[in-house]
């Protein structure tokens, strides 16, 4: 990307391979997944330095090591410092995870921001345990169907919000309860569950604190934290900034290759393809993640 804007501004162009420094991998990307912030950077929402490759997540097999972590042929998933969309890319060691053999490269690749986010949310911020409550306000996104799933398996009841259409989808993910966010008051859950976890942002944030019981805390990761709203409520608010984790990363993608945990994958698209990528999820109505294949 050259310069920000609209989804044209993508370009495929010939670019020399990163160089690994010490402590980095140089990784054939096999797959990169799409998030939000992506198309935040190309709009310019978010300050990048240009021209810049664009993405995070990636699964693919070390090209060349200059760290004792990994070796060539290796195959690892997690995120790339030198940006995903591209046949190599380089990335710390300690961003990476090894890829378990039962994950494809698509799936590892949905992974690594959405995984993190959601376990963070849920069990470090949230301190979410067995016979807990969650509310998860767009539980059928990248971010939300994983955490409906985390939940489940951590024994937490999750309560999904999504449009009717991903009804079927989120109680299949395991959720307790379904609220379709046009159709249905969020009024029927006040003051009870213990986190509302909030991926959509805007004015959705403000609606979920009713929804928690006294001392309840509120994540959001999509817009700021309502720390005075929550305060006059008696609960808590907080803003959660994903921190790479390789070895939660391992764990993440463990569950799912023990089909505990299952990465919804909503289109996988070539490289080439990857404004209308972008367009896609800038719709705001992905259903789990939209994957690059650069096989
Ligand atoms: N702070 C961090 O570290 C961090 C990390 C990761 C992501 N994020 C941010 O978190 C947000 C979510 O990321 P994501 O990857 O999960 O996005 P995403 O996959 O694009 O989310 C799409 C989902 O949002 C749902 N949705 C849209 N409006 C909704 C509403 N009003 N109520 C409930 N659900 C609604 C859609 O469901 P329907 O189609 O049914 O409407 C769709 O399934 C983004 O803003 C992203 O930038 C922040």
């Amino acid at each position: 990307m050259q310069q920000t804007g609209g989804p044209e501004v993508l370009r495929l162009v010939e670019a020399a391979r990163p160089e690994p420094g010490d402590g980095e991998v140089l990784v054939r990307v096999r797959a990169a997944a799409i998030n939000p912030i992506d198309w935040k950077y190309r709009r310019g929402l978010m300050p990048k330095q240009l021209p810049a490759v664009l993405g995070s997540d990636i699964s693919g097999v070390v090209e060349s090591s200059r760290s004792e972590r990994f070796a060539t042929g290796d195959e690892v998933f997690g995120l790339a410092a030198s940006g995903g969309y591209a046949e190599f890319a380089v990335s710390s060691a300690a961003l990476l995870a090894p890829k378990p053999a039962g994950l494809a490269h698509e799936q590892a690749a949905a992974l690594p921001v959405a995984g993190m986010t959601a376990w963070q949310a849920l069990f470090d911020v949230g301190e979410l345990r067995s016979g807990q409550s969650v509310l998860i306000a767009g539980a059928a996104g990248g971010v939300g169907h994983l955490a409906v799933q985390f939940a489940r398996v951590a024994g937490v009841q999750a309560i999904g919000t999504a449009s009717a259409r991903n009804r079927e989808f989120v109680l299949g993910l395991g959720a307790a309860r379904f609220i379709d966010y046009a159709g249905e008051e969020l009024a029927g859950v006040h003051g009870e569950v213990d986190v509302a976890f909030d991926t959509v942002g805007g004015a959705t944030t403000e609606t979920l604190l009713d929804t928690l019981r006294p001392g309840g805390m509120i994540v959001t990761i999509a817009g700021g934290a309502p720390e005075q709203a929550a305060a006059e409520r008696g609960v808590r608010a907080q803003l959660l900034v994903m921190s790479p984790d390789a070895e939660e990363l391992g764990r993440i993608g463990g569950l799912v290759a023990a089909g505990e945990v299952e990465v919804e994958i909503a289109q996988v698209m070539a490289l080439a393809d990857v404004a209308e990528a972008h367009a896609l999820s800038e719709s705001g109505h992905t259903r789990g993640k939209i994957v690059l294949s650069l096989d």
